[in-house]
């Protein structure tokens, strides 16, 4: 966790300028201008994985519709194994209906139509003999509001493996939702209480019993839609904690509006605008040194 920032989500703050930001986007600086901001990205752990490994979710030439309107206009994105990759950009330009398109989330809103081709694993998720539960679990999904069942803390995370079989016996099943809240970083802090009901938590916890819930169907990537952004600053630094220790095992896309946030926890960085991607690069590139235009007036603080 870089302390070199402070951990405030706010969207008002993120889009003032933020005269640390604009420095390293002028052209007038030294290149080896070395602010706080940019100095996380020298020592931080992110830095981790830009080689890239495998393509793990493909998209090709995808648009998506709310009835005539396009929302989603041609993105081709490939998104590799075991990176974070974070999803910026105004309010309306798409971020969350682009996400949702990755585990077929638009299936459920009526007026909803997706074209183009997305893959995971190279195997085609539109397919129509694909079973969406199974994919929804393969492609899980933590939204920004935490939303536990009205079930106990136990039965939040042993509802998905129930449901998939996943658990030979009852030993097999307390073993993985014990596990899954070890992960999620919440076990020692619910293990006396697993009987009582997951809305009793706190914000930061349901979020933690969330991804706990999300973690135990074995899935192999985590769309998060804005998950911190109903969450105070010490809630916000464990999930983000967690995050990066997630993404040793998952494949992980992020929206956030807190660009702190997405250069904390990402290691590449997608700016959306008015329903195209505007540019994908490492994320420290992105906020250094943007090829676009439109993503610099954005993390300048002079769009959004
Ligand atoms: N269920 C829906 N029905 C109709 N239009 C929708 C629906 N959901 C989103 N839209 C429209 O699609 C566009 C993209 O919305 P989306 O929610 O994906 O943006 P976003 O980038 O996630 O915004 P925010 O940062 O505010 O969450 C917007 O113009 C929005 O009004
Ligand atoms: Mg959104």
């Amino acid at each position: 966790m870089m302390n070199t920032i402070d951990t405030t989500n706010s969207l008002e703050k993120d889009k003032s300028v933020n005269p640390q930001q604009t420095q390293f986007t002028s052209s007038e600086q030294p290149a080896q201008q070395n602010t706080a901001f940019v100095a996380q990205f020298e020592t931080s752990a992110h830095t981790k994985k830009l080689q890239h490994g495998d393509v793990k979710i493909s998209t090709q030439d995808v648009h998506v519709y709310y009835g005539e309107t396009e929302a989603i206009k041609g993105i081709d994105l490939d998104i590799y194994q075991n990176e974070v990759i974070a999803f910026i950009g105004p309010s309306g330009c798409g971020k969350s209906t682009f996400l949702r398109t990755l585990n077929r989330m638009n299936d459920t809103i009526d007026i909803c139509r997706v074209t183009g081709k997305v893959t995971l694993d190279q195997q085609d998720i539109y397919d129509p003999n694909l079973d969406v539960v199974l994919l929804r679990a393969q492609v899980g999904m933590v939204f920004q509001k935490p939303n536990p069942f009205p079930k106990s803390i136990f039965e939040n995370v042993a509802y998905g493996p129930k449901l998939h079989g996943l658990a030979r016996n009852k030993y097999d099943l307390e073993e993985i939702v014990e596990n899954s809240l070890r992960k999620a970083g919440l076990w020692d802090e619910v293990k006396d209480r697993l009987t009582q009901p997951g809305t009793g938590l706190s914000g930061g916890q349901q979020q933690r019993l969330c991804i706990a819930r999300t973690i135990a169907v074995s899935p192999e990537v985590i769309l998060m839609d804005e998950p911190c952004s109903a969450l105070d600053p010490i809630a916000t630094a464990k999930i983000e904690e967690l995050i990066s220790e997630l993404s040793e095992q998952y494949t992980i896309a992020i929206v956030t509006h807190s660009m702190q946030q997405a250069a904390r926890v990402s290691d590449r960085t997608a700016y959306f605008h008015l329903g195209d991607l505007i540019e994908v690069n490492s994320t420290e590139k992105v906020f250094t040194q943007p090829d676009h235009q439109l993503t610099e007036a954005y993390i300048t603080g002079r769009f959004g």
